[in-house]
């Protein structure tokens, strides 16, 4: 049985810092932010608010979208690197913030890649016939863990979330094909290092500044078009379809140069490619489910549409899913 979205939506914090904003804290400029990345804002979360604020918002709308109420969802997956805590999850709190008394749920770290995990996790559960409706949210609060003295990332994330709900189909559309990877070995290019048990949070550790995002941008950007341009080739070989057949590609949001270039490889002409990073920038697991909601209300997404997703991040983590869009 295959899993559909029945409804999407996303939420971002009001407040945006815009490149010029950033010129005042690094050594950097809006023309090498725009040309280099495609971002020309983000948008940052108020003091206070956290990725269980953001992702309530999102719950929230995702409800009265399909109409349902809170008692109706059986399952909660919050995809993030950048939980409100270790412990409780972000899942538990986004379950007593909306009231879901009959769903469990747990928090999945899949970095840029969360939200496709979030969604194959999710969709599994669907075939398994034992859950009618799951909640799939992607969220990140990138500013808690950047440093805004750091050129090299400060630059390139935002915070956001977006999710959406899934439910059995009993036609082959929805979810139908995915393919999920993680190489472990490139994990140090792309990493938080303190904080966790390896390196519990000192004085010392918080005065050397790791418990904040690290990259090495060069060395995360040449895999990333690798990785996102094979996985998305494959699964479109293997469904017997081109980039013609896609209405449209949903790919993670890091570099408009990484897009476009994977883009290009699978040969799915630029007209057909979400892009919103100029917003956003990179929102982690948020980009993909954020793109898929603007799409939805934008009209850009019909029924029969078949979407292709892709993801490259953290881990290294990527992946690609298809969907034949089914919403009710
Ligand atoms: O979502 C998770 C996955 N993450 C990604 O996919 C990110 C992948 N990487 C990238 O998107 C790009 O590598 C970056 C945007 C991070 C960097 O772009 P780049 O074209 O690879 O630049 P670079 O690192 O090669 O740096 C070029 C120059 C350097 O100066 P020199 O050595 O040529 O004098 C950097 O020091 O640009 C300099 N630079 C900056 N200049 C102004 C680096 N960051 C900045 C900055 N503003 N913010």
């Amino acid at each position: 049985m295959n899993a559909k979205i029945t409804a999407t939506a996303h939420y971002v914090p009001e407040r945006i810092m815009t490149n010029l904003e950033l010129e005042k804290l690094v050594d950097t400029s809006d023309e090498w932010i725009r040309s280099r990345t495609g971002i020309s804002q983000r948008h940052i979360v108020a003091e206070n608010e956290a990725s269980s604020d953001l992702s309530t918002r999102v719950a929230e709308q995702l409800l009265a979208k399909r109409g349902i109420s809170a008692e109706d969802i059986d399952l909660i997956i919050i995809a993030t690197v950048t939980p409100d805590h270790f412990t409780p999850s972000t899942a538990a709190l986004v379950q007593l913030n909306i009231g879901a008394k009959n769903a469990w749920g747990f928090d999945l770290s899949g970095a840029c890649s969360g939200f496709l995990y979030g969604l194959e996790t999710g969709s599994k559960f669907i075939s398994s016939g034992h859950y009618q409706k799951v909640m799939v949210i992607g969220v990140d609060t990138m500013s808690s863990i950047l440093d805004f003295t750091d050129r090299n990332t400060c630059v390139l994330f935002g915070d956001g979330a977006g999710g959406v709900i899934l439910e059995p189909t009993d036609s082959d559309n929805g979810i139908i094909d995915s393919i999920l990877k993680m190489d472990g070995s490139g994990g140090q290019y792309l990493h938080v290092p303190g904080g966790g048990s390896r390196m519990p949070a000192t004085i010392e550790s918080v005065e050397a500044k790791q418990h904040y995002i690290m990259q090495d941008g060069k060395k995360v950007f040449k895999f990333a078009v690798k990785g996102m341009a094979d996985v998305s080739e494959r699964i479109l070989k293997r469904n017997n379809l081109t980039g013609d057949d896609i209405a449209l590609f949903i790919p993670h949001q890091a570099n408009k140069r990484i897009i476009d270039a994977s883009a290009e490889r699978c040969k799915i002409s630029p007209e057909k490619v979400l892009i919103n990073i100029d917003r956003f920038g990179n929102t982690t697991a948020g980009t993909i489910p954020i793109g898929m909601n603007e799409a939805v209300e934008n009209g850009q997404i019909k029924d029969g549409d078949t979407i292709l997703l892709a993801s490259f991040g953290a881990g290294f983590t990527w992946g690609s899913i298809l969907i034949k869009w089914e919403s009710n």
